[in-house]
């Protein structure tokens, strides 16, 4: 059977390669068919990047250096490219100075991005993956809110208050608001994809922290489940989750969907950790999680809804139950769980 190529070979650049999510989205393009540039921070940190030299083997991959705080480290990268793909952001969720680990870095890596498109000339359309984080914080009370594109986390609250990890989803919302205004004063055709938390295989040789939250149910971990995953539900109002692969899907289906603006929400289920629990201890019963939680609210806050981008046509290949079967498969493999 002939591969899947495009009419013409079309050029894609990935920012952030080495990362969970990015990692698959160059292998998908490449499966694609598509001339594949990725870049990260050192491409000579061979434990860094082995994971995508291997994924040379699959087409044509280039790996280039692009660090978000280099003005014009993109220029080279992005010349000449069709699409660009904007996956990278600083990620530490126990910094102690969220304001320079995560904020100025997310808002100066997206400039330098767009900057390096406007720069280009050739970029049709720019992917930005921002996080379910920037729309779901508010300080509403009840449950059954449904939150869609429309909304935005309550940026106010967040750096007034300042929440335990506060300083991510003040990042993303930034970050996201920042690129649709250079986007509009620039002329840029500019998506952005709002995933839920992932988890699914990683290509990556560490574990990505979002697996590991994911699956601190499974896995047992007390300060996950206690300080983590119930930290997010009390902050984002629920814990809403996709698989990493129909996330990195949605991307190049955005990417190549004429009809596609604005911003879409990306996300196969949503649960709060009482109901995933008893999911989990019944679909799991060897690990035997947990399923009492005191006064935890038993029911989450709201839904995300992934409406918009099923609309326009795109189908979710997993739910909940195909996620955590190959998560669990996955933990077992890289000997996290018993075989
Ligand atoms: N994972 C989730 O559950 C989830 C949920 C919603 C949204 N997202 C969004 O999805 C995107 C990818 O997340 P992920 O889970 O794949 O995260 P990840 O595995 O931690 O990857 C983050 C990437 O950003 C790169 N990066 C950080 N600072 C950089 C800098 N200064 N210059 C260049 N690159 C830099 C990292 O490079 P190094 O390898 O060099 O550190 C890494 O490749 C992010 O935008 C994230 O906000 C993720």
């Amino acid at each position: 059977m002939a591969t899947q190529q495009p009419i013409s070979k079309k050029t894609a650049c990935v920012v952030g390669g080495t990362g969970f999510v990015a990692s698959l989205l160059v292998k998908l393009l490449l499966q694609k068919g598509y001339a594949v540039r990725t870049t990260v921070r050192d491409p000579d940190n061979h434990k860094k990047v082995s994971h995508l030299t291997a994924l040379q083997e699959l087409g044509e991959l280039e790996i280039l250096a692009g660090d978000l705080t280099d003005e014009g480290s993109f220029d080279a990268p992005i010349a000449g490219c069709d699409l660009v793909f904007h996956v990278a952001t600083p990620v530490n969720f126990a910094s102690q100075d969220p304001e320079n680990d995560m904020i100025k870095p997310a808002i100066q890596g997206v400039l330098n991005v767009l900057k390096s498109c406007v720069k280009a000339k050739t970029v049709k359309r720019v992917v930005l993956t921002s996080s379910a984080a920037t729309v779901s914080i508010n300080t509403l009370e009840g449950t059954g809110l449904v939150v869609d594109e429309k909304d935005w986390s309550d940026l106010e609250f967040l750096t007034n208050v300042k929440p335990p990890t506060w300083g991510y989803p003040a990042s993303k919302t930034l970050a996201e608001k920042t690129a649709w205004k250079f986007a509009e004063e620039n002329n840029i055709d500019l998506i952005t994809v709002i995933p839920s938390l992932m988890a699914g295989p990683s290509l990556t040789p560490d574990v990505p922290s979002s697996i590991g939250l994911a699956m601190a149910l499974i896995t047992g971990d007390d300060f996950l489940i206690n300080m983590a995953l119930k930290g997010m539900q009390m902050l984002s109002g629920s814990i809403s989750i996709a698989h990493v692969e129909d996330v990195c899907r949605a991307h190049i289906f955005l990417a190549e969907k004429e009809s596609a603006s604005g911003r879409y929400i990306c996300c196969a289920a949503n649960t709060g950790v009482p109901e995933l629990a008893k999911f989990l201890n019944k679909r799991y019963p060897q690990y035997k999680v947990p399923t009492e939680f005191g006064d935890f609210p038993s029911e989450a806050k709201l839904i995300i809804s992934s409406e918009k981008l099923i609309k326009e046509g795109f189908d979710f290949k997993y739910g909940i139950e195909e996620i955590y079967d190959q998560t669990v498969e996955y933990f077992k493999a890289k000997g996290l769980l018993q075989k």
